[in-house]
């Protein structure tokens, strides 16, 4: 195990802000996390999973918390097309790695940033498919009954990018994900977008959704490692039917996908009708390209992010009457 003190989170999440973590300490060995739970406690400090840092914006300058990073990178198959990953494996190795085995499903989840553990705590989702469909089990510790659990797949309360442990954030440290895939490719080509970049979909094989997925997000988001980001910064809202025929009466071009009896509306469509697609404002801004997404260009401070997510979130009420939850752990 390493433990750092006062060390800086620029390299260590995507937006690529310079926040500083009170500690941070990365853990090879499984059984090293509950002498890092005692570790927390002991200095009274709240603990943080955190895997790549895909998924977060830190808002102070220093974050007074304990950063736990599995960096356990085994990948192990099973029988039955069951693969179990560790915590630490970055995800879109991952995704290649099954499609190298020659086990399907996970390819419309091609490009994401982050690693296994992150994968079940947002379920991930893109291209018409959540991970949520392919977990089977997850190990964790439970810091709250203080040894190690094994949740079965109807527990884990998975929704859109919502799971157990996003609801329970602080409780469980993730450890290692069981998935299981199919040995005979079933591809979904439900979203538009890609079936449209696609075209003839007849006997598509799913390394070549991967390489289409990869193609279409490298075209409209923006590399973290070029322009610091964390991905969609809000979730896309769910409307009533009522609600939406209101809106529909005002803005007829108004995109939507249908969700059970709600509809679904792009965030993204919000925001950039609300005029800040391509805003910016010294070094942090809305992408030109998605305006789904928040950059930090430079030296943007997570609090300047912060702040402009907070205009983004009042603007869009003002305009459409609908509040804007983030999707990004904002601590
Ligand atoms: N749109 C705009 N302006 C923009 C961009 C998009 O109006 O600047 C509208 C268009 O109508 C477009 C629609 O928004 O058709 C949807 O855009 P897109 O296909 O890019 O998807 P999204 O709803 O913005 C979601 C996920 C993404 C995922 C894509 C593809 C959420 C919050 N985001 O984005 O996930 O990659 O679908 O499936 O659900 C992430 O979670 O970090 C993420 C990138």
């Amino acid at each position: 195990m390493k433990i750092e003190y006062q060390i800086s989170l620029k390299e260590r999440h995507t937006f690529h802000c310079n926040n500083i973590a009170e500690y941070f300490i990365t853990v090879d060995e499984i059984s090293e996390i509950q002498e890092v739970v005692e570790f927390a406690n002991s200095k009274n400090l709240p603990l943080i999973p955190i895997g790549d840092g895909a998924n977060f914006l830190f808002t102070t300058e220093i974050v007074k918390a304990v950063f736990i990073k599995i960096d356990k990178k085994d990948i192990l198959i099973g029988d039955n097309n069951y693969v179990k990953a560790y915590s630490g494996v970055d995800w879109d190795f991952f995704v290649s790695f099954t499609l190298d085995n020659l086990l399907y499903g996970l390819e419309n989840l091609s490009g994401i940033p982050g690693t296994v553990g992150a994968s079940v705590v947002q379920n991930i989702g893109a291209y018409g498919v959540e991970v949520a469909q392919f977990v089977q089990e997850v190990e964790a510790f439970d810091i709250s009954l203080n040894k190690f659990v094994v949740l079965d797949k109807n527990s884990l309360n998975f929704a859109y990018r919502d799971s157990i442990f996003k609801k329970n954030r602080g409780n469980f440290i993730v450890t290692s994900v069981t998935y299981s895939l199919s040995n005979s490719p079933k591809t979904v080509l439900t979203y538009r977008a890609l079936l449209d970049f696609i075209g003839d979909s007849r006997d598509i094989h799913p390394k070549k959704i991967r390489e289409a997925v990869l193609q279409i997000r490298d075209s409209k988001l923006p590399n973290h490692k070029n322009i610091g980001n964390a991905g969609s910064f809000f979730k896309n809202p769910e409307v009533d039917v009522a609600f939406f025929e209101s809106l529909k009466d005002l803005y007829p071009d108004i995109p939507f996908f249908l969700s059970g009896d709600l509809y679904k509306i792009p965030a993204a469509w919000l925001i950039e009708k609300s005029g800040w697609r391509g805003f910016k404002d010294g070094s942090f801004g809305v992408h030109q390209k998605h305006a789904l997404i928040l950059v930090n260009y430079g030296e943007s401070k997570g609090s300047d992010i912060y702040n402009l997510a907070n205009k983004i979130i009042d603007s869009v009420k003002e305009k459409f009457g609908i509040t804007l939850q983030p999707e990004v752990e904002i601590v």
